[in-house]
């Protein structure tokens, strides 16, 4: 373990059973209070202001407008004309429509569907001309086009994802960001993790619930079983069976790990789940350097009360193209992905709406020790939140039309359309199988 970093480790005995742990019970508070403790140096530091893994490569066609948004500030992300990528915000600087409807072209330029400005890759306005035609009164044109230009975060490409350095302002000039932290920090293969050695799956997948929610959700080993149970594939995952685990703590600046091993030693790891401000979960079991499978989940907070996660599940078994199709590997996984989501999905929606109705009092939550992941993820988010405010940057107007909301929810759980299709493909492809085995090699072939 790295000297740099400041680390405490912390060894919780306990088994799945209730064991309240009395310190937690009396600081337990879902409710985001004002008030800062004073921080041991062990304490998260990261920023809720910085890097996010907003979108993976694969889901960016060349030519296409990817919106979506952060902390509710509409955003899109595209390629130009050299596939770099490029993150603006979603307002032209004419007189501020979306780009919603507009298009990229061939040269690489963004065109705005409202009166026609295009710009550059750097963001400047290059019909220097005319916007639209040549019915312009302004006299002035050629003078204001040179002022007009997008305002941009910084983007970058890495490992299959696309990273966006996110304050909350956006900048015409992208010098002018001061970036605090590398790029190259961010990465799995910052903590360990050789990405290319893997094959992944992935799905994306969108909540109508709190993003601090969801990542609690994914830091929570206790539901698993319960939630989960009958879902995911793992004889020791299940309602029906008590395991008892020994629970190992590790609070370092840049990250929280916990450790769980099975109290029976020669079942040894169970898992090992580690949380990466602002929004990545690490799932993994061994080290990272000989992890045979690693789930990556990134939580990007759209809006109030929507949030977005990336899943992927690396593996080091299955690398074979063929043999995956075969065997329909990526359906039946996504067919897991879907499942569990779903199970999530109501418990998440209510628990949030519990907490923004101010449902969950101080009192009302009593944790036990195997929620200290929970309770020090709250105590981050509660010194961030209060540091950073990012929900302040863009505070959401009430009555505002619902334009984004509704373009761009990828996957509701409430909507399933993308389980559906991917249940209809796994049929398909049975009964290709069964009709016509060798035509169905050859279709998959081809
Ligand atoms: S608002 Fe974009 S060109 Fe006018
Ligand atoms: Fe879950």
């Amino acid at each position: 373990m790295s000297n740099e970093r400041f680390q405490k480790l912390e060894k919780l005995k306990f088994a799945n059973k209730a064991t309240v742990d009395k310190d937690l019970n009396e600081k337990s508070n879902l409710n985001i209070s004002k008030k800062t403790s004073k921080r041991p140096s062990n304490q998260l530091k990261g920023s809720l202001l910085g890097w996010y893994s907003v979108l993976s490569t694969q889901s960016l066609k060349q030519n296409q407008l990817y919106f979506f948004s952060m902390f509710n500030e509409p955003l899109v992300i595209y390629k130009d004309k050299d596939s770099v990528v490029k993150c603006i915000k979603d307002l032209c600087p004419h007189r501020g429509a979306s780009f919603r409807g507009g298009k990229i072209t061939n040269e690489g330029e963004l065109v705005c569907p409202y009166h026609g400005a295009r710009y550059t890759s750097k963001g400047e306005c290059s019909n220097l001309d005319r916007i639209t035609c040549n019915h312009i009164v302004d006299t002035n044109y050629d003078n204001y086009a040179k002022k007009i230009h997008l305002y941009q975060y910084p983007c970058i490409e890495k490992g299959d994802y696309i990273y966006i350095y996110y304050t909350g302002k956006a900048k015409t000039n992208l010098t002018e960001f001061n970036i605090d932290s590398k790029i190259e920090e961010t990465v799995p293969e910052s903590y360990g993790f050789s990405t290319s050695e893997y094959a992944y799956e992935e799905v994306t997948v969108d909540f109508k619930a709190d993003w601090s929610r969801i990542i609690e959700n994914h830091l929570d080993i206790l539901h698993i079983f319960w939630v989960h149970g009958d879902t995911i594939p793992d004889k020791d995952v299940s309602k029906n069976v008590i395991t008892s685990f020994d629970q190992e703590i590790i609070r370092e600046q840049s990250q929280i790990e916990s450790k769980y091993n099975h109290k029976d030693k020669s079942k040894g790891e169970f898992i090992t789940i580690k949380f990466i401000p602002p929004g990545r979960v690490v799932i993994y079991k061994g080290t990272p350097e000989t992890a045979r499978y690693v789930q990556i989940l990134d939580h990007i907070p759209l809006a109030n009360n929507r949030a977005r996660v990336i899943v992927r599940h690396y593996r080091k078994f299955l690398k074979n193209k063929l043999i995956t199709k075969l065997i329909m590997f990526k359906q039946l996984q996504h067919k897991i992905f879907y499942k569990v989501f779903k199970e999530d999905y109501l418990i998440l929606r209510t628990q949030t709406f519990n907490q923004q109705m101010g449902y969950i009092e101080k009192d009302n939550v009593k944790l036990l020790g195997e929620d200290k992941m929970v309770q020090y993820y709250w105590d981050w988010l509660q010194n961030a939140l209060n540091k950073d405010k990012p929900w302040d940057l863009h505070p959401m107007k009430v009555n505002t039309n619902s334009i984004h909301e509704d373009s761009d929810m990828l996957y509701p759980p409430e909507n399933p359309k993308l389980a559906k299709k991917n249940i209809r493909s796994i049929q398909f492809n049975l009964l290709l199988r069964s009709l016509f085995p060798i035509g169905g090699i050859l279709l998959i072939l081809l």
